[in-house]
């Protein structure tokens, strides 16, 4: 929820601390901070509110001189945002400064024992209690002050640590909370994640659960819980710095909107050879999935939605049952799993907490995890039996887009090799699907080609109060996400509704100018839809619809305007769909002034529960 980013080297630390927070401050933007050791102690620059308003307060970094350091953008948990609540937050003596990404769930016991001790507390955060206990323990080694205070602390932490006394050391620490090493000749980093060091390093250390780092100019070295070296290994990360810039757009946003169909052929084209779908290094035997009872599909939001319409595409390739179920729900809903039963978790950073805990129940009652994740080495990717990456590249905006078609065409993936190794549907059908999955990336250009269209029927209803989406089956799941992005970056009510439950209630809302989306995709129940269209226009609705081309000229008798995808596998009609009504929400969030790429109240990744 928060970002976090050190560096040591021998640059000044205060410019490289403030690029490293800028790219993280998708992960939470109330208050940000930095704590650099100038040559005689610790110097503290923080505040609430954007990153802006702290690199103002210190002249880009020019104001605090010094070349190790930690960085914090923060999305507040325990005290509400303020200047003193922000991090880095200090010990009592000033001598330890600690970023933390995460929640001590103990802190108030600790905090307790502390006061009893003496020791006085200036901010309401969790993290000061960090602070002040390695403070409590410190006798001239930060490395192991910091292993003693691990054995005291419980909850979900990445933290960045400097001491004043030691100024060449800088500790990183990690638990349930994403945290990554940066190597470079002469500085290290430690970070959130590689968006933040990738201009400086392309060689990364993936830190597993209780493991503490100690990082000088010099090197890296990596400990367990226990304070015992660990040998570590060093990735490579191969994607350029330009897919973390906006590259000449004006948000991040509309950038990984129009960057879906490249991230789709990287998600696809390497799983397609001969006209089949091939999973290399599966780690699910033929056996295990032949002998498939029962899926579940288990997920929060955006990956929810992917979760809904891979419901309705997994039964109908593979013919069994697909419960799709909220993640934060899964854990606490008792779930009947056995050995023939297979848990999907989707997840784009990998990190979100109320998915990494249904995972983790799921496991605990013998499932088979299969992950579908975008962050590589995250923890829901290490923590699964499988994962299948999406590989769209990192996504800033807040508001979902690459990650979804790309989570989306892996569940496809999916279940068309699932479907082969079952014999569940012909091969005539699984080639022609494979075959328009092919089709996919540059259909979705043509679709995204429409943009000025969509521009335009923004301009007429983005001052609406209130927008309803309506569909069935797979369009009423993709309704969902319309409304989802819609509502979260515009602000506007909106609400997705099952057609077909309309008239059990929501239909008294419709009035004159109402404006009602409904997505009109799926050819088998178009009919249906047609008569929904009529049933919401005839009470006054305002219509836009989303169709195939070949059914537009049907529907433009009683929709008010038409959005329109060209035809294709009906498995495949929502990665088509999707796009217009990303590029909906988009405009119609621009025209009423909104802060697009980081929305109010939101964060990036969601490590809370
Ligand atoms: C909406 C959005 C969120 C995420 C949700 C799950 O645009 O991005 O609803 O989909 O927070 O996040 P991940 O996929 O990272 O687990």
């Amino acid at each position: 929820m928060c970002g976090i980013v050190g560096y040591v080297g021998g640059e000044e630390a205060a410019p490289i601390l403030l690029d490293g927070l800028a790219r993280l401050e998708y992960r939470g933007y109330d208050s940000a901070g930095v704590a650099i050791f100038d040559g005689e102690r610790l110097r503290v620059a923080k505040t609430k509110g954007r990153l802006r308003a702290l690199s103002d307060m210190i002249q880009g970094g020019s104001a605090i001189r010094g070349s190790i350091g930690v960085g914090h953008t923060r999305w507040a948990t325990h005290g509400a945002p303020s200047d003193v609540n922000s991090h880095p937050q200090v010990s009592r003596s000033g001598r330890i400064a600690v970023v933390h990404n995460g929640i001590i769930e103990n802190y108030a016991e600790l905090k307790a024992f502390l006061v009893s001790q003496g020791v006085d507390f200036a901010s309401e955060t969790d993290t000061e209690v960090v602070a002040q206990l390695i403070e409590y323990f410190y006798d001239g080694d930060i490395l192991k002050a910091v292993g003693r205070v691990l054995h005291r602390i419980e909850g979900a932490y990445a933290l960045g640590i400097i001491c004043g006394d030691e100024p060449e050391r800088l500790i990183a620490v990690r638990k349930d909370s994403p945290l990554i090493l940066g190597l470079g000749e002469g500085f290290n980093f430690l970070a959130s994640d590689v968006t933040a060091i990738i201009k400086h390093t392309r060689n990364v250390v993936y830190m597993e659960d209780g493991e503490i780092a100690e990082l000088t100019r010099e090197g890296v070295t990596c400990y367990n819980h226990l304070l015992q070296p660990v040998r570590k290994e060093v990735s490579h990360v191969d994607w350029e710095i330009d897919a973390a810039e906006k590259g000449g757009y004006e948000h991040f946003m509309l950038k990984e909107i129009m960057e879906q169909p490249e991230a789709l052929r990287r998600a696809i084209f390497p799983r397609i050879r001969d006209g089949e779908v091939i999973l290399e290094d599966f780690g699910l035997s033929d056996e295990y999935i032949r002998a498939l009872r029962k899926i579940f599909i288990v997920a929060c939001g955006s990956s929810y939605h992917v979760g809904m319409v891979g419901k309705y595409n997994l039964e109908k390739l593979l013919r069994i049952p697909v419960e799709v179920t909220l993640a934060s729900e899964f854990r606490y809903m008792d779930p009947i799993l056995d050995d023939n039963t297979l848990v999907i978790v989707i997840s784009q950073s990998g990190e979100t907490l109320d998915t990494m805990a249904a995972l983790r129940e799921a496991k605990g009652l013998g499932a088979k995890i299969l992950s579908i994740v975008n962050v590589v080495g995250s923890s829901i990717a290490r923590e699964s039996d499988v994962v299948l990456y999406t590989w769209a590249g990192p996504e800033i905006a807040v508001a979902t887009t690459k990650a979804y078609s790309t989570q989306l065409a892996v569940v496809d993936l999916l279940g068309l090799y699932f479907a082969r190794k079952r014999g569940s549907i012909t091969a005539e059908r699984r080639q022609a699907a494979v075959g328009e999955l092919l089709l996919l990336p540059s259909k979705l250009e043509q679709v995204l080609e429409k943009q000025e269209a969509i521009q335009y029927f923004a301009s007429q209803y983005f001052n609406h109060d209130s927008i309803f989406f309506i569909g069935r089956n797979v369009d009423y799941a993709l309704g969902l996400e319309g409304s989802l992005k819609l509502k979260e970056i515009s602000y506007i009510h909106s609400e997705a509704y099952a057609s077909g439950e309309l008239k059990h209630g929501t239909i008294s809302l419709i009035e004159d100018g109402t404006l009602v989306v409904a997505v009109a995709t799926y050819a088998r129940l178009f009919d249906k839809a047609m008569s929904n269209v009529v049933e919401v226009k005839s009470r006054g609705a305002d219509v836009l619809a989303l169709t195939t081309e070949d059914r537009a000229e049907t529907m433009g008798r009683n929709a008010n305007a038409i959005i329109t995808i060209p035809d294709t596998d009906e498995l495949l009609l929502p990665s088509l769909g999707v796009a217009p009504l990303q590029l909906l929400a988009y405009y119609i969030a621009l025209m009423r002034g909104c802060d697009i790429d980081k929305p109010r109240n939101l964060a990036k990744s969601v490590t809370v529960e």
